[in-house]
């Protein structure tokens, strides 16, 4: 699909100042910036190119789903990615450098996200961005580009107003300040970027699983159609999720339908009985 890219508006006009941002596009409007990015990736973009649009009106979630980013709302972003020949045994580590990169760039807020494996950003446990690893191939041992597609909730307008499969939050909900977005994407870029070449380093691992939601904690495993009671223990080396069963088997999924942290019926009885933490004992 090849849209002409908009004239970005005045608070845009700056962004990318200051970056190593080899180029980037500003769109009012479109289907789906991933498409867009992948179009500019064929014609020859490079590493790093960034796609923006104010407005999405056919974004693409994982699994099928749809994400919708209303206008002026979140922001909504595709990066170009060529990955390197030496990284080809670390291609599976991409979503999770993704997802440490939008991390990263909301510690710099003060904020302390987790990221649900494989890579969706919660902040109070709600998630507020969503990671889409699209990768188009030619020859050779690694794809030819890869399109990393992020969305991030900002203002409350971004979080749909229907009940989700997994609840929402969004940026704003968390930080009471307000939030130049041209600011916040510059922030992303950045980390990103400065993530972008320790793929194969084990540091990237280490950070992706200090970072991980629900380590060390029962959840549901949902593979397949079977919902597998465990406790999450981290991440192999190629960044797939490590379990154990409640049937004390250990397990590794390259994939799974959903995952859910599990409060076991007991604790919660506990907590009845007890009263939630943070309050003073009755008297
Ligand atoms: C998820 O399901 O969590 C992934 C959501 C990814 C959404 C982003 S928004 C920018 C880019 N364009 C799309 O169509 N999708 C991604």
């Amino acid at each position: 699909m090849s849209l002409p890219p908009g004239v970005p508006p005045s608070d845009w006009r700056g962004f990318g100042r200051g970056l190593p941002l080899p180029a980037w596009r500003f769109y009012a409007q479109v289907p789906s910036t991933q498409d867009i990015a992948q179009e500019w990736a064929r014609r020859g973009a490079s590493e790093g190119c960034l796609v923006y649009a104010e407005h999405q009106t056919q974004g693409r979630g994982r699994g099928g789903r749809r994400w919708i980013t209303p206008p002026g709302q979140a922001l909504a972003f595709s990066l170009i990615v060529r990955p390197l020949p030496q990284e080809a045994a670390y291609l599976s580590r991409l979503p999770g450098w993704a997802a440490l990169g939008v991390a990263r760039a909301l510690e710099g807020f003060g904020l302390q996200p987790r990221i649900k494996w494989p890579n969706d950003i919660l902040l109070g446990g709600r998630k507020v961005a969503g990671v889409l690893v699209e990768s188009t191939w030619a020859e050779g041992p690694v794809p030819a580009f890869v399109v990393v597609g992020i969305g991030l909730n900002v203002y409350r307008g971004s979080v749909p107003p229907e009940p989700l499969a997994f609840p929402a939050t969004c940026l704003e909900e968390h930080w009471q300040h307000p939030i130049p977005r041209p600011r916040l994407l510059a922030r992303l870029w950045h980390e990103l970027f400065r993530w972008r070449y320790r793929l194969a380093q084990p540091l990237l691992l280490q950070a992706w699983e200090e970072r991980l939601a629900y380590r060390g904690h029962p959840v549901l495993v949902r593979y397949r159609g079977e919902s597998i009671r465990a406790v999450l223990l981290g991440l192999t080396q190629e960044g797939f999720l490590r379990v154990r069963t409640s049937a004390g088997e250990e397990r590794v999924f390259t994939t799974v339908e959903q995952l859910r942290p599990l409060v076991p019926p007991s604790s919660r009885a506990q907590r009845l009985v007890q009263g939630p933490a943070h309050e003073p004992p009755a008297s």
